[in-house]
């Protein structure tokens, strides 16, 4: 009885090596779960890293479990599969593997302030658990890639300061998830999709310093949860959507060097209510400033010169700002 117990445990034994000689490349395998699918998609990560200065992938070894790597962080619920890959401002110079593709329960890419070059590969799209992509601060090039549209669960999509090019794909517009859609200082030269009122969770939306021309839609004015807005320095022309002085939550508006014609409404210090900075410098917007902006009592920076206003400066600004002179003043205008 005993022996026979003996003999099966042997043997099981026996199994478990043969199997680990057999289907699996690494010896640790046999000891330590892993998932060599998700394994082999970093190591191809890795790969595609053509210089790493200070070092930030060394401890991507075989003498570690790729759960321990630098910037890797794996899921509770789902052992050995990566959820978070965060290797931001790590220094890192070269392309973005479309291996990534692999890592299929990864949620964030933190890979912001790096020397990424080359495409965003359309692989990422096979990414459906995806919350999270930071790109920004690389020198990613093409256009974005459409795929992106099937991360249905994405929030943030912030793929400001890079080089990206061509249109902005419709596809986008089905991501009703999207609370930020950063896409500024690029080189778009695009018109502001009409789709983008279409993404009704948005917070924050950035086409700031990307050569974009056209109006801007009117569908913009259907975000009623916005806070921040960026469409400066670009060739924008036409009015302001009067439906946009209407969103109460934003605090942040910007539109600073266009060529935006039109009046400002003169009820926006009332519908404004939680406006913090207006920026229309740069633009030849007519009329007379709202006198009504002294009620907005959040208000921190505002810049209307360099356009063709009339008439008095609201003194009761003056007062709001605790000196006459500053109100106006905003040495530059924030990305
Ligand atoms: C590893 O991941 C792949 C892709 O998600 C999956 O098909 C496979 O079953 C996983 N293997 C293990 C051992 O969990
Ligand atoms: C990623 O998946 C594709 C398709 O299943 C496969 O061809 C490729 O070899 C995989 N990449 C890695 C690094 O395993
Ligand atoms: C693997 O990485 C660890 C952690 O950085 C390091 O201590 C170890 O020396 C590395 N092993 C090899 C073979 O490079
Ligand atoms: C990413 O890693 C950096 C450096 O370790 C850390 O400061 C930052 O908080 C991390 N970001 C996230 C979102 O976890
Ligand atoms: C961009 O990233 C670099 C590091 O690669 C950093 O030095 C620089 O401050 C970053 N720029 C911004 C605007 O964050
Ligand atoms: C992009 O998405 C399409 C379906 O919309 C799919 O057929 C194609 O394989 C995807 N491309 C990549 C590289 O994943
Ligand atoms: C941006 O792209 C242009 C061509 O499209 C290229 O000439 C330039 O070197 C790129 N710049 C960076 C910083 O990658
Ligand atoms: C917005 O979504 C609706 C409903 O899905 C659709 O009919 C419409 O075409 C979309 N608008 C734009 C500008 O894409
Ligand atoms: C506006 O358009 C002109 C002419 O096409 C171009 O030279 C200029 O760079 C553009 N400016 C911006 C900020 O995109
Ligand atoms: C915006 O608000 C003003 C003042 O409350 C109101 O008169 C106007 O009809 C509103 N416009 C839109 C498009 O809702
Ligand atoms: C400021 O708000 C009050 C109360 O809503 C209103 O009576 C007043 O006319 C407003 N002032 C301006 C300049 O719009
Ligand atoms: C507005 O900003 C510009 C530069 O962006 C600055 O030169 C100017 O002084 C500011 N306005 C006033 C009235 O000072």
């Amino acid at each position: 009885m005993a022996s026979s117990r003996w003999l099966l445990v042997l043997y099981s034994t026996i199994l478990m090596w043969w199997w680990c000689y057999c289907f699996s490349n690494i010896p640790a395998a046999c000891l330590v779960q892993v998932n060599e699918t998700d394994r082999l998609a970093l190591v191809a990560f890795k790969t595609a890293i053509d210089r790493d200065p200070y070092g930030a992938l060394s401890s991507w070894n075989d003498s570690m479990h790729y759960c321990d790597w630098e910037g890797v962080l794996c899921s509770r619920r789902h052992p050995h599969r990566v959820t978070e890959l965060n290797l931001s401002s790590r220094h890192l110079v070269g392309s973005l593997s479309p291996h990534i593709g692999n890592l299929s329960f990864l949620k964030s890419i933190y890979l912001q302030d790096n020397i990424f070059h080359g495409p965003i590969p359309q692989e990422i799209g096979r990414l459906f658990r995806l919350q999270t992509i930071q790109l920004n601060n690389n020198s990613f090039g093409g256009g974005i890639p459409n795929n992106l549209s099937r991360c249905s669960n994405l929030k943030i999509l912030y793929l400001i300061d890079n080089n990206l090019t061509g249109n902005i794909p419709a596809d986008l517009g089905s991501l009703e998830k999207l609370t930020t859609l950063g896409l500024g200082k690029n080189q778009l030269s695009s018109t502001i999709p009409p789709w983008v009122g279409n993404l009704s969770s948005l917070l924050s939306v950035s086409f700031g310093y990307c050569n974009m021309h056209g109006e801007i839609p009117q569908e913009i004015a259907r975000l009623r949860s916005l806070k921040f807005i960026q469409l400066s320095v670009n060739n924008l022309s036409g009015r302001i959507p009067s439906g946009l002085f209407n969103i109460s939550t934003i605090n942040f508006l910007a539109v600073a060097y266009n060529q935006l014609r039109g009046s400002i409404p003169p009820y926006i210090g009332s519908t404004l209510t939680n406006i913090k900075s207006v920026f229309l410098i740069g633009n030849s917007f007519t009329g007379t400033i709202p006198t009504s902006l002294s009620n907005a009592t959040g208000l921190l920076e505002i810049n209307f010169s360099i356009n063709d206003f009339t008439g008095p400066m609201p003194k009761d600004l003056g007062k709001l700002f605790g000196s006459s002179s500053d109100w106006l003043c905003h040495e530059s205008v924030p990305g």
